[in-house]
């Protein structure tokens, strides 16, 4: 039988650990209804993101990833349980929260920099400082000369990095980014985990990233989460201690394989 102090430590752990969370799921369960079918998305999930923690979530298609961040973004209620950002319950979209899904949307008849400055812009902000911040961030990510484009005439991996660009412009203390990178080829994709490494030491903003790539997974997280099939539950949670920054070289790491075989174990003969 387990020690009950050794309970109550744990248990005192996981307490201060909410306390303290920049983002935190509790107990969050959640059933989308029709009126024909009913579906267990997730079920129970507890999760707490420190301030400044890059936590990424991986599971097999349907495992209601995408529920759980729109829970998190305020985009949904969930049916039981909830999300808390800095300890507040979350009703809505948040303007220190910055959500990046897969596929950036902009206004084509605005040019990037425009785009970029749009949350600025509808919240009444200052828009000859954004623009200014906006433009230095667009040349950081390698954007310089297309400050003016129209969003057309950027690539996939451009736009993504324009969007990551627009969610940072407000400074928010953490991002959610579902997929971001999902509709990139492979080279594009490491490039990009690169930037976002550097991205989220240099910010300190708290990251949650889902992906369906267990090596970007475990190359930019501080802890990586594996979530069961539908009902999305917590499979288990793997601490990353490899070393920052993270560089190319962080995949040379003996320990990189051996998490990144940690996380496949839960997937071997699943189809992910
Ligand atoms: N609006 C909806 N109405 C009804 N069911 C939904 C709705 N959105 C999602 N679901 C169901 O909830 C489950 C979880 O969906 P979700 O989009 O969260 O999965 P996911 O893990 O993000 O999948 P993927 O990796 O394919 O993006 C799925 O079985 C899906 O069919
Ligand atoms: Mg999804």
């Amino acid at each position: 039988m387990q020690n009950p102090t050794r309970l109550y430590a744990i248990a005192d752990d996981r307490q201060s650990e909410a306390a303290t969370a920049m983002l935190q799921i509790s107990a969050v369960s959640h059933t989308y209804s029709s009126t024909t079918a009913s579906t267990l998305a997730l079920d129970g999930i507890d999760l707490n993101i420190a301030p400044g923690e890059f936590v990424a979530i991986v599971g097999s298609s349907g495992c209601g990833k995408s529920t759980l961040l729109r829970i998190a973004a305020g985009l949904m209620t969930p049916s039981l349980g909830a999300a808390l950002v800095d300890g507040a319950v979350v009703t809505g979209p948040r303007p220190d929260v910055g959500v990046i899904f897969q596929d950036a949307v902009m206004l084509p008849w605005f040019s990037v920099l425009e785009n970029v400055v749009l949350p600025i812009r509808a919240a009444g902000g200052n828009l000859t400082k954004a623009r200014r911040h906006a433009a230095e961030l667009l040349d950081r990510v390698g954007l310089a000369g297309f400050h003016d484009a129209a969003p057309s005439q950027l690539s996939g991996g451009m736009r993504q990095r324009a969007a990551i660009v627009r969610a940072l412009l407000s400074k928010p203390r953490l991002l959610l980014m579902d997929e971001p990178f999902g509709a990139l080829d492979a080279l594009t994709r490491e490039q990009m985990n690169l930037e976002l490494a550097r991205i989220a030491e240099q910010s300190g903003c708290a990251v949650l990233l889902i992906t369906h790539s267990i090596s970007e997974a475990v190359f930019l997280s501080d802890r990586t989460i594996v979530m069961t099939p539908r009902p999305g539950r917590i499979a288990e949670e793997i601490a990353v201690p490899l070393p920052r920054p993270r560089a190319a070289t962080t995949m040379l790491h003996p320990e990189f394989s051996a998490l990144c075989h940690q996380v496949r174990g839960h997937f071997d003969g699943k189809g992910e």
